[in-house]
């Protein structure tokens, strides 16, 4: 890869910037200073600093973010409405992120933001079957009868019937229910449609766990870190 492509895609300046600093000798390449922007570089091998720090290249990232109300997990964003990905940082907001699962905008918890489209796609995938775990609270109490529903899978409408999903009740009392839902598939709204469906309003989600990730608890909302090589080894599983 081009040097100045390499400097450019890792954030640290536009490729004009780049070139500029190139030619001001504040980048070396295993120790040397160089002056060639288009020097081809090995980006596995080939040492790059820049002003002193190294340049790793990284072709895809991986975060894990704590998504909170109010915000966004994809799109353009409403005037005054912010996208998750306006929440990261520049350390990597020059990445073009995107959600792998997206989740309501009044929805909080665990969303995976990353450039790797085939990771996306291998996650969103109903044929992969990948449990995604919620934690949500309910008006109106739900019941044996809804856990049974939700086993046979939920009729949401004349054009969707949901697969077998898991609704475990953690609390019901005062005409309010405390519930994990563990379901497969990734439609639109689909635990709000479901909860409806057996007559129940879902008034707080959130999303726990994708697979054996769970959300890091100590991300405060709106925060976000890199997923960990083993968990991102599970994940790809
Ligand atoms: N199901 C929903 O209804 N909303 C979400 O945000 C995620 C799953």
């Amino acid at each position: 890869m081009r040097l100045d492509r390499l400097l450019a895609n890792m954030g640290i300046g536009s490729r004009r910037d780049v070139k500029k600093l190139i030619t001001s000798g504040a980048v070396k390449v295993n120790g040397r200073t160089v002056k060639d922007a288009g020097l081809e570089v090995n980006t596995e091998s080939d040492e790059v600093t820049c002003g002193g720090e190294s340049v790793k290249y990284r072709q895809f990232v991986y975060l894990m973010m704590n998504k909170p109300a109010g915000v966004l997990s994809c799109g353009d964003g409403a005037p005054g409405v912010k996208v998750a990905a306006d929440l990261v940082g520049d350390d990597y907001n020059f990445y073009d992120l995107s959600p792998a699962g997206r989740l309501d905008v009044d929805s909080e918890g665990l969303l995976i933001l990353t450039n790797d489209g085939d990771f996306i796609h291998n996650i969103i995938s109903p044929n992969k079957k990948i449990g995604k775990v919620y934690f949500i609270r309910t008006e109106g109490e739900l019941s044996g009868s809804d856990v049974e529903r939700f086993r046979e899978g939920v009729r949401v409408d004349d054009e969707f019937t949901a697969k077998s999903a898991k609704l475990e009740v953690l609390k019901s009392i005062g005409g309010v229910s405390e519930a994990l839902v563990t379901i497969s598939e990734g439609k639109y709204h689909q635990v709000k449609r479901m909860v409806k469906a057996c007559g129940k309003t879902v008034t707080y989600l959130k999303r726990l766990s994708i697979g054996g990730l769970r959300l890091d608890e100590g991300l405060a909302p709106g925060a976000y870190r890199p997923l960990t090589d083993g968990e991102l080894a599970d994940l790809k599983r």
